[in-house]
């Protein structure tokens, strides 16, 4: 039988791809003081790009100090930190994989102490529940944006893609599911405003749409996709969009009208048929155009997801951190090394 996953083929968007391997976003808090990518995770994408993964996507990278909520994540906001990117690109095209640069405001999943000492922003005021692990404290209270500030949140991230273009990334992931700043507008459990930007599902999705379409009018169709997570990991189980039918129904056509033609559906750790396998068959009559999605899967189930039509392309986060050399693996029909948490303190 042929390998789909395994083949090279040519995107009409994406042009020429090694394989159908993805290379899934994943913090790993190993940027410098200043936020800047380093020499190691240059060498730690490159492994990746050398053993054949065929399109790589960056851990989040924050678009502007105030969506920061995370320990030395890199950001792609000043010069500085826009040339310590261009090593990452320079070396996985060197090895002929493609490389997008995720786009992140952690909205209120943050806490002053991650911001500059102003409070986080959000779609509300009401503070995310449990400690931050990040520094051990509750979240921060955050400070819902006034209507007149949101067109300022669309251009950190205008700012953020033209840097990763000036970067040369081949295109830019904006970084709207699991609870981040997007997904703090989409959630109706989160969301009480009472403007433009809350209350019904044509509402609560108008953050996410505008902001999508300044990017693809900046960047065009093929360097920009969408991460979505209508059901994602929450503790030891997961979480839907409190109204997940109708959101997908205006949301998904709305999209493909407005140009947008890559989504990445993604889970956050939950299992990919409870989550996002569910949601896959549920939009892909919506959306003739390119689905990545995946969550652990084994090489048979991704296989059949491709075969089937459900995924165009098959991501992968703990498998790819474990194994370096994941797709020799796979090649060789080899088994795969589990994640460890002890795995996530080096760069390898
Ligand atoms: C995490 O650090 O656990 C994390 C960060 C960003 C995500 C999901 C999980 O989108």
């Amino acid at each position: 039988v042929r390998s789909m996953l395994l083949e090279t083929f040519n995107h009409p968007l994406l042009g020429y791809l090694k394989n159908r391997v993805v290379m899934s976003a994943m913090t790993r808090s190993f940027a410098d003081q200043n936020h800047c990518v380093t020499a190691a995770s240059a060498e730690y994408y490159a492994r990746r790009a050398a053993d054949g993964v065929g399109l790589i996507l960056t851990e989040g990278t924050i678009v502007h100090p105030t969506g920061d909520g995370y320990n030395n994540v890199p950001y792609i906001y000043t010069q500085e930190q826009t040339e310590s990117w261009k090593q990452v690109t320079q070396r996985v095209h060197e090895e002929d994989s493609k490389i997008f640069c995720q786009l992140w405001h952690c909205g209120r999943i943050s806490h002053e102490d991650f911001t500059g000492g102003v409070p986080p922003v959000s779609s509300s005021n009401k503070q995310a529940g449990g400690i931050n692990r990040q520094n051990n404290k509750p979240y921060g209270v955050p400070r819902a944006l006034e209507t007149e500030e949101i067109p300022q949140i669309y251009e950190m991230f205008r700012q953020g893609a033209l840097n990763a273009i000036a970067a040369n990334f081949d295109g830019v992931q904006l970084h709207l599911a699991h609870g981040y700043l997007a997904d703090q507008f989409f959630d109706a459990a989160i969301n009480d405003r009472t403007d433009k930007y809350g209350g019904s599902v044509e509402n609560r999705c108008r953050f996410a749409l505008e902001l999508t379409e300044i990017i693809l009018r900046e960047l065009g169709p093929e360097k920009v996709m969408v991460r979505l997570s209508p059901s994602r990991g929450l503790g030891d189980g997961f979480y839907d969009w409190p109204d997940l039918d109708d959101m997908l129904a205006y949301l998904i056509p709305a999209f493909e009208r407005m140009g947008l033609r890559m989504l990445d559906i993604s889970c956050a750790r939950a299992d990919y048929y409870q989550t996002s396998g569910r949601i896959i068959r549920q939009i892909r009559p919506m959306w003739p155009h390119l689905i990545i999605g995946g969550a652990s899967l084994l090489p048979g189930q991704a296989e059949s997801e491709l075969q089937e039509g459900f995924l165009d392309m098959v991501t992968w986060a703990r498998f790819i951190l474990a194994n370096p050399d994941f797709v020799t693996r796979l090649r060789e029909g080899k088994p795969l090394t589990p994640m460890e948490s002890d795995m996530l303190k080096t760069l390898v």
